[in-house]
């Protein structure tokens, strides 16, 4: 993982020579944590390497991004969030566009991983800071602990219903 700049605190994710990390990008879920510094040590292998040599490595950072999302779509099922939720509307939208990516580059366009790879960086940045930081609050105010996907107190879900994105804001 990069080691964040002061000059780019203010603006985590920013491109410059690749995805910079962070610490404004930590959500506070150690796991999640993890998760998304592998996933922008991914990014940035791919920024790193040569557009005709991008697609195995492009396949494996989307294996990767299916699982990160499965996670955490699992765990906001585990703890209230009805099925459609919009954090997880989210994960389908961009997995789809990943998705796509693969039969572009096949057909030739092999500059799309790289277009792609710099959206998704942009993408990221948001996401982590609002829904993602959003869902490790929610999965600490109702004691789920991410690392054996288990409950304190089940009942402490009882009457929890989250139906919006559980973002959260920051200035
Ligand atoms: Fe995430
Ligand atoms: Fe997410």
């Amino acid at each position: 993982m990069q080691t964040s700049s002061p000059a780019l605190a203010s603006n985590p994710g920013a491109i410059q020579n690749g995805f910079t990390w962070s610490d404004d990008l930590l959500t506070g879920d150690a796991r999640m944590d993890h998760t998304h510094a592998e996933f922008a040590d991914q990014l940035n292998a791919l920024f790193a390497t040569p557009a005709v040599d991008q697609l195995p490595l492009y396949q494996a950072f989307l294996d990767h991004t299916v699982a990160h999302f499965a996670q955490e779509d699992r765990w906001m099922q585990a703890t209230g969030f009805t099925p459609k939720n919009c954090h997880s509307d989210q994960h389908a939208m961009i997995l789809e566009t990943m998705q796509a990516v693969v039969a572009h580059y096949q057909k030739g366009e092999t500059d799309i991983i790289n277009r792609m790879a710099e959206a998704l960086a942009e993408w990221f940045a948001q996401h982590a800071i609002s829904m993602d930081a959003g869902l490790a609050q929610h999965l600490q105010s109702v004691g789920f602990d991410s690392a054996t996907e288990t409950l304190a107190d089940p009942q402490a879900v009882r009457n929890v219903t989250v139906s919006g994105c559980g973002s959260i804001s920051r200035s």
